[in-house]
């Protein structure tokens, strides 16, 4: 095959090299393969920049196969490797220490990859066949105020969601409220009652009063019944068990009343109705304006609450009995998973704990709901992916109602007749900095809103006092953008750069920082490049050039030139892979790593005052692809870059 540098598709060097590698051991080994030895060329990038960019970590690995030394090894790869089309000349003098390959870029034709990435699609393919992948995101409970715990799903799971979107699937986003069951009728049991005694207008109503109804509904419902055990067991005389059962009568009629909203609920009655609707409207309405506030991109149409499901429960379980998929115990319905009962799918895991299905008193839970989205979703909505996104201490939940799916078939996609790729993207708590969980001073639970209205506030500072040390001057709506691009970028750049799986620590202070792995700071980076071309049009510097340096070839000389285009090419193969791992604090990683990269260069290398109209015109091609992709990059992870700041 001829290789022509005019023509290198656009891709990560490391992928390049990787090909070329696997190529030149196959032909140096033939043998291998029909081994099954898989084969690794391992390829990394080269410590020592001055001697090469990346070198092969093969060669040891596989002497003890091949029964050579490895520097032996390394020269029979050196023999069939066909690089020269791509990278300066390789000889005998490229093998190192005790085997290693090292190989170093041509400069032209990392200029030329920079030059077909230089599109409006930076290099990244759309998916060939697109995927239809719903992400679970969000699953706010109703008559419930959103606190800090309800921060993570939506901000991971609209950026994992742009994530798909960017590389090309279709995406559904499903916010499955918890709107439905015996909780959410006692409290529209609760609130039926003070409107009737006139306490509560139903009309009027917040999601302040309806957190409070909720919490009492609770309480009322399930009184000391412990207490009255036990002052029944120690005899404590009548008048302490007279109270104590007049308390667990009132709980037990708040229960009865409870269960018979529940009853009509099911039923539609319109009265009931009518008041359950109010609470959800009342709900769902902070929780659309919080996910506006962050810019997360869910609205009432990805709406698909548990109440969504509520008849199509009852059929559903009798398809599953039919089937022998759930089996009676002890009064109860449930699915074994354990492989007691139906065999387990090959590369599935079995679990020990059934999945539950129906109680014994014949109520369904929050898993055969579960089940019920997973069904709706590959067999309506055909997902071929579905991506939860959900605190990790839901993790044997998500499992137990993945495999029930499978074994019952409705994750069975079907067109491919293949299982649909079910995950927990599983994430860790919110921790105060004191490393324990997040609260208010007081030790309350941070409410959303409130914490959201200080990030803005405390945003809009850090933003004011460095335009006051820069010397710029913001309107007041342009101050109010940049704050909210600031507050944003910082409160999910801090929350996606750590493993998601983790704990992360909240620290305003730390999130808001201009300086280090922060939002701010790749905000900043985007809004220097473009500095550069607002001084250019201000300075008259381009005048007469126009945008004829859109045009001119990308040199790649200096070495901060040329360590900033490595980072820029990698960019395609990155989207990819944290498409397939989820790992977004892998983007976050990069992204940090092009703004350092940006910054030696920008440090090292004139633009503007570039003494050669080329030089500057290549230069300014370089800026400007840099700040295209850490601008998608952002992007794609639910960040905005304002224009100063
Ligand atoms: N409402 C649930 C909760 O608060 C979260 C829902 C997550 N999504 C799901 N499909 N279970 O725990």
């Amino acid at each position: 095959m001829a290789h022509d540098a005019s023509h290198l598709p656009v891709q990560d060097p490391v992928a390049l090299l990787r090909e070329r590698f696997v190529a030149a051991i196959d032909a140096a080994f033939p043998t291998l393969r029909a081994e099954g030895v898989a084969i690794d060329p391992m390829i990394v990038a080269s410590k020592q920049a001055e001697l090469a960019d990346y070198q092969s970590n093969a060669a040891m690995g596989l002497a003890k196969r091949v029964g050579k030394p490895p520097r032996e090894v390394a020269g029979a790869i050196l023999a069939k490797l066909q690089l020269d089309d791509v990278c300066e000349p390789v000889t005998a003098a490229n093998i190192a220490g005790p085997g290693f390959v090292n190989v170093r870029l041509r400069k032209d034709a990392i200029a030329n990859a920079l030059m077909s990435m230089d599109a409006p699609s930076l290099g990244v393919a759309l998916s060939g066949e697109p995927h239809t992948i719903v992400v679970d995101l969000m699953g706010v409970n109703l008559a419930k105020q959103m606190h800090v715990g309800h921060l993570r799903s939506p901000v991971i799971g609209d950026a994992i969601a742009r994530l798909f979107e960017r590389v090309g699937h279709k995406v559904i986003r499903q916010n499955h409220v918890g709107d439905w069951g015996l909780n959410i009728a006692m409290t529209t049991a609760r609130v039926m009652r003070l409107a009737s005694e006139g306490t509560l207008s139903i009309d009027r109503i917040t999601l302040d009063d309806l957190d409070k109804a909720y919490a009492a509904a609770q309480a009322e419902c399930q009184r000391d019944m412990a207490g009255l055990a036990a002052a029944r067991q120690w005899h404590m005389g009548p008048k302490v068990i007279a109270e104590l059962e007049a308390q667990v009568d009132g709980a037990t009629n708040a229960f009865l009343e409870a269960r018979k909203t529940l009853v009509a609920l099911q039923a539609k009655e319109p009265a009931t109705y009518a008041v359950w609707k109010k609470i959800y409207e009342v709900t769902m309405r902070t929780c659309i304006e919080v996910c506006q506030l962050l810019d997360v991109k869910v609205t009432d149409a990805d709406s698909a609450g548990e109440s969504s499901y509520a008849d199509e429960l009852a059929p559903m379980v009798d398809d599953l009995i039919s089937r022998g998929i759930a089996v009676q115990d002890q009064g109860a319905l449930i699915v074994r998973l354990d492989g007691s009962g139906l065999a387990i799918p090959t590369g599935e895991e079995s679990i020990k704990e059934p999945c539950l299905i129906r109680k014994t008193d014949g109520g369904y839970l929050y898993a055969t709901t579960d089940v019920c989205a997973v069904r709706r979703r590959v067999q309506k909505l055909h997902a071929h992916r579905g991506v939860y996104v959900i605190d990790a201490r839901q993790n044997l939940h998500m499992r137990q109602v993945f495999l029930t799916s499978k074994l019952a078939g409705y994750a069975t996609h079907p067109k491919t007749g293949k299982f649909a790729q079910l995950e927990h993207a599983a994430f860790g708590s919110v921790l105060g900095e004191d490393g324990r969980p997040f609260k208010t001073r007081s030790g309350d639970t941070v409410k959303l809103a409130d914490l959201l209205r200080e990030t803005f506030e405390r945003a809009r500072q850090a933003v004011q006092s460095k335009c006051d040390e820069r010397n710029v001057t913001l309107s007041p709506q342009e101050l109010e953008h940049t704050s909210r691009c600031v507050g944003i970028a910082a409160l999910k750049y801090a929350d996606l750069s750590t493993d998601k799986a983790k704990d992360y620590l909240f620290s305003f202070n730390r999130m808001l920082a201009f300086e280090g792995d922060t939002g701010p700071y790749l905000l900043y980076a985007v809004v220097r490049i473009k500095n550069i071309f607002r001084k250019a049009a201000e300075t008259g510097v381009l005048a007469g050039e126009g945008s004829s340096w859109k045009q001119g070839p990308i040199g790649v000389n200096a070495p901060a030139e040329k360590t900033l285009a490595l980072a820029l090419l990698r960019y395609p193969g990155v989207l990819q892979s944290v498409g397939a791992t989820l790992d977004l604090h892998r983007l976050c990683q990069y992204l940090f790593e092009v703004a350092g990269c940006f910054a030696s260069f920008y440090d090292q290398c004139p633009v503007l005052n570039a003494d050669d109209a080329a030089v500057r015109a290549s230069r300014l091609r370089l800026c400007d692809l840099t700040r295209r992709v850490v601008e998608d990059g952002l992007g794609t992870l639910g960040i905005t870059a304002p224009e100063r700041m």
